[in-house]
């Protein structure tokens, strides 16, 4: 939750941050400011609400300089307002600091600031980072602004606890600024004659691809030509840069009202990128052999929302094609519940970013446990993919909209394939289902080609249904997690009550919601369970349901007797089939949300990464 951003440069740093910052937006936006040194002096600008209201406001009273930072922030202290938006300052106004994260010691540090006469003017747990660096400062002795200014930081970063990426500029040094990073994402991109610092890639894409990864506890010094690393001892260390692949096209609208509909469409082309490196060798992923893989005995996935969704799926796949027992936890349950110990066992946390907080602790706690760890992440560098042993990478190219769409058929596609590599690794399938199941994947690209070509029915449809109040999403075995997924992505983008179930469970309970209208969603592939499938549909049709049944071809001609409106997805292999049935109700929930006149991209209360517990 929130982004920062800093410039340090040859250029003014306004646009640079201002841009920066609409990219970062997906992570909070709930207000947003930048500081910059002009002349010697800190000018500040902050407004509540999005981007465009600091850049409305930026460009009344024009900053200019070379070195900044910027803000957006998705509020956990203090309510949004413009005080309690960053950036923050100390008493003196010299010093002001942008963060990510949570300090979870604020109260005490605040107490003993206060007796020591620092004047708050926040609700924030941040302002406390500024008014600790001006009191470090104070008790500093150096030989020059700069050296007192990282020794202050340094004295801070120790005393403050929590989660948290931070941003320190001080007028006293110009075409400096400083960074720290403990459990919050912190990229630095690498120009020419000019340095960013930021909470993601996107950030500064535009400007640059190259980037510096930081752990935990480090620190970072930007200056206009130089970027020095400190270790967690103080030490100067030497990082590579690491070369991002993304093209900032994809980090872009390209034509597109929402991200959310761009990442539809871009689904092709990240099964695609996805599969390039699919078929992959796992063991030396992992760091271990063929021999240590096929003594797996045990998987836990972990992982949130969307994620865990794909989790479900992979549980079938790898208990079906790879034979070994598979559990998945939402990973903030994970953390609390008591876990036997296993011997052979993976852990595998999925995640789009990389820097859900929740999934993090997880995985640290089966690391705890002697699991070994596998990362299914988008984000090179992210903290996830640094903790665990390996990390597949979806080649999604970043998802902006806080929506994820095109990183779920990613995660499922990932997981696939994996459970495939272990399934013949371990001589759970045969080499001829193993070619089988190697085919549907190199066709899945296409399959989606076609998918991806039912918007218009769907929206067509959502003319007569978004207004309903309540939508219901029925499915079996890989489709339950579908169903659970297609009333995510309709709750978090369009407000309305909706919710998946299995379809057998519906007379235990939940038929009772149906009334008369009601839409309900049946996903019912022409495959093995289409019988059950139908019998679901006239349970619902018999209570006055209206129902979407989501077939292919083969069941289309049965589906139009028990559903009011059928829709037909290209079909492929039965485990497979969830990648594409879950497009429609990709677009369901995008046409409902804008035809409500939802904030698709950004719905209100979320962010895209959730990095506080
Ligand atoms: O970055 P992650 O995949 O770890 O994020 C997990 C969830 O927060 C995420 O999937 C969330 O549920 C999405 N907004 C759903 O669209």
């Amino acid at each position: 939750m929130c982004g920062i951003i800093g410039y340090v440069g040859k250029n003014n740093s306004v646009p640079y941050i201002i841009d920066g910052l609409k990219k970062l937006e997906y992570r909070g936006y709930d207000s947003a400011g930048i500081s910059i040194l002009q002349e010697g002096k800190i000018v500040t600008v902050r407004a509540v609400g999005k981007v465009a209201e600091l850049e409305k406001a930026a460009l009344q009273s024009r900053p200019q300089g070379n070195t900044g930072l910027g803000h957006t922030r998705w509020a956990t202290h203090g309510k949004p307002s413009e005080e309690n938006s960053h950036p923050h300052r100390d008493c003196s106004g010299e010093l002001v600091v942008v963060h990510n994260g949570i300090i979870e010691n604020y109260l005490t540090l605040r107490d003993k600031l206060t007796q020591l006469g620092h004047r708050f003017r926040s609700e924030t747990d941040t302002e406390v980072i500024a008014h600790l660096i001006e009191e470090n400062l104070k008790h500093t002795r150096a030989s020059n602004d700069e050296d007192k200014l990282i020794k202050a930081v340094q004295k801070t970063n120790v005393q403050i606890a929590g989660a948290f990426a931070i941003g320190v500029m001080w007028a006293r040094t110009p075409g400096m600024l400083v960074g720290v990073k403990t459990q919050s994402p912190l990229v630095v991109g690498l120009g020419k004659k000019e340095n960013f610092l930021a909470s993601d890639i996107p950030a500064f894409l535009q400007h640059t691809n190259k980037a510096l990864f930081l752990d935990d506890g480090e620190m970072v010094i930007l200056r206009t030509d130089k970027v020095t690393v400190l270790d967690v001892n103080g030490k100067e260390k030497k990082v590579k840069a690491t070369k991002i692949s993304w093209d900032q096209k994809t980090a872009q609208k390209g034509g597109y009202a929402h991200f959310m509909i761009k990442e539809i469409y871009d689904q092709p082309q990240a099964l695609e990128d996805t599969l390039r490196t699919a078929r992959t060798d796992f063991a030396k992923l992992l760091g271990t052999d063929e021999k240590t893989l096929r003594k797996l005995r045990n998987i836990h996935i972990i992982a949130c929302g969307t994620a865990y969704h794909a989790g479900l799926v992979g549980k079938y796949y790898l208990e079906q094609l790879a034979g070994i027992p598979t559990s998945v936890d939402l990973a903030s349950e994970y953390k609390y519940r008591v876990i036997p110990p296993f011997e052979n066992t993976l852990a595998i946390a999925i995640s789009q970013s990389g820097e859900t907080a929740d999934t993090i602790g997880a995985i640290k706690k089966a690391q705890k446990l002697g699991f070994k760890t596998l990362a299914i992440c988008n984000v090179l560098g992210s903290t996830l993919t640094r903790l665990c042993n390996g990390t597949f990478f979806t080649h999604c190219g970043p998802e902006i909209s806080v929506a994820s769409t095109k990183a779920f058929t990613s995660q499922i596609t990932s997981l696939f394939a994996l459970a495939v590599c272990l399934g013949k690794a371990n001589g759970h399938i045969s080499d001829a289902d193993f070619n089988k199941y190697t085919k549907e994947l190199t066709r899945l690209p296409k399959d989606m080609v076609q998918t991806v070509k039912m918007e218009y029915d769907v929206r067509h449809l959502t003319r007569k249904i978004y207004k309903a109040e309540r939508f219901i999403f029925l499915g079996r075995h890989v489709n339950f997690p579908i169903a659970l997924e297609g009333a995510l992505k309709l709750k978090e983008v369009s407000y309305r009550s909706a919710e998946g179930f299995a379809a057998g469970e519906i007379k235990h309970g939940p038929i009772s919601i149906i009334a008369k209208g009601t839409p309900v969603f049946v996903l019912m592939p022409a495959d093995s369970l289409f019988e059950k499938m139908l019998s679901a549909c006239q349970e619902c049709g018999a209570r006055g349901a209206y129902v979407v049944a989501i077939t292919t071809r083969e069941g289309e001609k049965q589906a139009k007797n028990v559903a009011h409106k059928v829709f037909v997805v290209p079909s492929t292999g039965e485990l497979l089939q969830p990648v594409l049935n879950v497009v429609p109700l990709q677009f369901l929930a995008y046409w409902i949300a804008k035809r409500l006149g939802c904030d698709i991209d950004q719905p209100r209360n979320l962010a895209k990464s959730v990095t506080v517990e």
